[in-house]
Formats: C-alpha cells, sequence, structure tokens
C-alpha cells in the first residue's frame, strides 16, 4: 500500500498497540446548529445522518459520523460572549484536516471563495501548506497538505535547520498559488515556502505572521 492509501485507510498498520486507530469524531454544543449544519455541508459536503428535537449528527465520509452538534437554547451564547475568542488563548486551537494534494486544496479554497467562505490564515508551515477556517462558531480548522511525497520526507523537515529558524512559516497568498496552478505550473513547485508569494512582495514568516486574526 503507498503511504497515501494508508493514510485514507486511516487504520494504519504499525507498532501502536496502545493507540487508538483513528480520530472518529467531535462533538459540539451550539446555539446555531441549522448554521452550522449548512456551513459543513457547503464546506465538506456534509450529509445529516440523523436529527432531532435536540441533536444533529453529520458524515462526510464512509465513517457514520464525524460531527455532532447538541442544540443548547439560544440565550446561552449570551452567557459565554467570547466564547469564540477563547481558543486564542487557551484550550483546543484547531483540528487540522488532511488534503492528499495541493490540486485538491487550492480547488476546494476556489470553490468555497466562490461561496464567500475565506480562509483566516493562508501559512506554508514547512511541514504542510495550511489554510485555516472558522465555522459560525468560531472552531477553527486546518485544511492542510504534506509538502513532501511521504510522510517520512514531512516528519523530517522537523529536524531541520529550516524548521528551528521559522517554526510558524510562510505567509501565501492563495489566489496567487492558484493563479500558478491554473497557469500550469508544477504542483510540487507550490508547496515550496514563499511559493505562494507574489512577485515584487516580501513574505511574511515565523512571528510576523501573527496577527489578531491569525492568532
Ligand atoms: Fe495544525
Amino acid at each position: 500500500m503507498a503511504p497515501q492509501d494508508e493514510r485514507t485507510a486511516e487504520r494504519t498498520p504499525g507498532p501502536w498497540d496502545e493507540a487508538p486507530d483513528f480520530v472518529a469524531h467531535w462533538v459540539v454544543k451550539t446555539a446555531r446548529r441549522r448554521e452550522m449544519t449548512e456551513w459543513y455541508a457547503t464546506v465538506f459536503g456534509a450529509r445529516v445522518v440523523h436529527e432531532d428535537s435536540e441533536l444533529t449528527f453529520l458524515s462526510w465520509d464512509h465513517e457514520h459520523h464525524r460531527l455532532a452538534l447538541i442544540g443548547v437554547p439560544g440565550f446561552v451564547r449570551f452567557l459565554f460572549p467570547f466564547a469564540r475568542y477563547r481558543r486564542k488563548v487557551y484550550g483546543v486551537d484547531h483540528l487540522a484536516v488532511q488534503f492528499l494534494s495541493i490540486e485538491k486544496l487550492l480547488d476546494t479554497y476556489e470553490r468555497l471563495k466562490g461561496r464567500g467562505i475565506d480562509p483566516v490564515w493562508a501559512i506554508n508551515h514547512g511541514p504542510t501548506t495550511s489554510l485555516y477556517y472558522e465555522d459560525p462558531d468560531g472552531i477553527r480548522l486546518e485544511f492542510q497538505v504534506d509538502n513532501f511525497p511521504t510522510i517520512e520526507e514531512t516528519a523530517a523537515f522537523f529536524g531541520t535547520e529550516a524548521f528551528e529558524k521559522n517554526p510558524i512559516g510562510t505567509m501565501f497568498d492563495p489566489d496567487y498559488l492558484l493563479a500558478r496552478l491554473r497557469r500550469g505550473d508544477d504542483p510540487a513547485d507550490l508547496l515550496v515556502p514563499g511559493a505562494g508569494t507574489p512577485p515584487g512582495q516580501k513574505p511574511r514568516t515565523n512571528k510576523k505572521t501573527i496577527t489578531w486574526k491569525t492568532l
């Protein structure tokens, strides 16, 4: 099995007896159940696999459910007015989902842009090229593609001097990267840090990439 097939199959064979086989789902208490359901339907093509007066279960692939939404009364939102900002300072920051090619990632970027859904951060981390989005409740999702052909090569990047010098990465302009893909550039070239910096611009790197929006 090629490494990417193993990744797709999720239950990757290996000597990790104590580890779970894969991440199955997450569950969110939300006062915006309809809005959340529509967002995931648009973004991941999610389908409702169960819905009742309190719960919505969604899936977007072979799993029986990937996301469950537990409805809470609307007033609960007002008890936690800063809930969507909490992740900027404490607790779970984001969930990362994998795309197996830069073409698929950029196709998704283009499709979502057409629906008025834009990333909050576009950054080449070194090991991955990542677009960060936030769902209607402010839960952050990283859409990532590995920058190297194998998991081993991507993992090896963590040991390089380049990663030591710049562990956060290099921001990119997704429109420019998309334009490069559409004009026929080799997709592998788009995964190099700086590949998404338009000519004449200076790339924003490492800690300079952190702003209130991207934090
Ligand atoms: Fe991440």
